[in-house]
């Protein structure tokens, strides 16, 4: 048996603890592992496709990023060339794709990813190819499964972040407004918010009033909280209104969200007149060491993504159902992206303990 790892779209820690963990899995059936660099590329002859040893996975599973790199522009069936003039060209290259797996006598692949890199696999599978799904993001919108590996580092460091604006904006009597990722999902706002002890939490389940965000503020003043700590998803935006968007994305993918923090600071300023800062956590949140709930999880899927390449459960990802790690069928998966459920007991208890959604 020949099987190939494949680690797509953005980052997440713990993508090395789930290689590690597959490479020694796969070695210890006797099975011979590579790596296939820069998500799908590595079999587009845009990288390299690289033999996966005991060595090569040594003192990794501590480690943030990944040891085979990782692209969310390589989608091969919406891929961008370059022509000679300058102007690209989407072209699908899923064809050869398959045909270089199997030149190279790659038997399955064990590909991790969030639903973008799930997607491709689904499309693949189609098209005959054996692949088994880990879910992998920092945004935990991924159906069928608890949670994904990566979340809980992220929502860690964003914990961290919203302790250190805490003394900061207290000495200054200010507003500072959080921008956190998670795309069209709120958890990392929802998590982070909650266990920081943030006053207002905006996620884009539960579009906002930026009055009712004001009056927050404004009554916090007048209970002699002169400062306030506002966490907000990327993906959040007013009643009526739409998420802001960082520039134009390229067919095929997926827009990029962002700015939404500055634009509220604004609205506050302008509207409470108490000096408000925003900042953007951005990209701190994909990198550094994963934390042990991390570390655990990914090793767990990677381990379990082998016993489902052995049982030939092409199509399934391994998903947490606590306490168990099952399959299921990623098409099932990608029907319904997971979003924060307003009725959640998380939404519930931070609404009982005076957290407002600015609803
Ligand atoms: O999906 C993971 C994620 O970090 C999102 O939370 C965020 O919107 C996006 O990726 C950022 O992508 P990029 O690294 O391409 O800016």
């Amino acid at each position: 048996m020949r099987i190939a790892l494949s680690t797509g779209g953005g980052d997440a820690p713990g993508l090395n603890a789930v290689i590690r963990a597959a490479v020694l899995a796969s070695l210890d059936r006797g099975w011979e592992v590579y790596g296939i660099r820069k998500g799908y590329a590595g079999l587009l002859g845009d990288d390299e496709v690289v033999p996966l040893t005991r060595d090569s996975v040594r003192g990794i599973g501590h480690l943030g990023g990944t040891i085979l790199r990782a692209t969310n522009r390589g989608n091969p069936f919406h891929y961008h060339r370059t022509r000679p003039d300058g102007t690209v060209e989407e072209v699908d290259r899923s064809g050869e794709l398959i045909a270089n797996a199997r030149a190279r006598g790659i038997d399955a692949i064990i590909s991790i990813g969030g639903d973008g890199s799930l997607a491709i696999a689904q499309q693949l599978c189609d098209q005959g190819m054996r692949i088994v799904g880990v879910p992998k993001t920092i945004d935990n919108d991924v159906a069928g499964t608890i949670s994904t590996f990566g979340f809980d580092t992220a929502v860690s460091t964003a914990i961290e972040a919203i302790d250190k604006l805490h003394t900061t904006a207290e000495s200054h009597d200010r507003v500072i407004v959080m921008e956190v990722m998670g795309r069209s999902a709120g958890f990392i706002a929802l998590h982070c918010g909650l266990a920081g002890s943030a006053d207002v939490i905006l996620i884009p389940e539960i579009p906002f009033d930026i009055e009712r965000v004001c009056e927050k503020v404004r009554a916090r003043d007048r209970a002699g909280r002169y400062f306030s700590i506002i966490v907000t998803a990327e993906g959040a935006f007013p009643a009526g209104g739409a998420a802001s968007r960082i520039g134009a994305s390229l067919p095929g993918e997926m827009p990029r969200l962002g700015g939404v923090a500055s634009s509220i600071a604004r609205e506050i300023q302008e509207r409470t007149g108490k000096e408000t800062r925003s900042l953007v956590l951005g990209h701190l949140q994909r990198g550094g060491m994963p934390t042990g709930y991390d570390r655990l999880l990914a090793a767990r899927f990677g381990g379990a993504a082998v016993r489902a390449v052995a049982d030939e459960r092409w199509g399934h990802m391994v998903a947490l159902q606590s306490p168990h790690i099952v399959t299921v069928p990623i098409r099932e998966v990608l029907r319904h992206p997971k979003r924060v459920d307003p009725a959640s007991d998380v939404v519930m208890t931070a609404r009982a303990t005076g957290i407002s959604f600015g609803d």
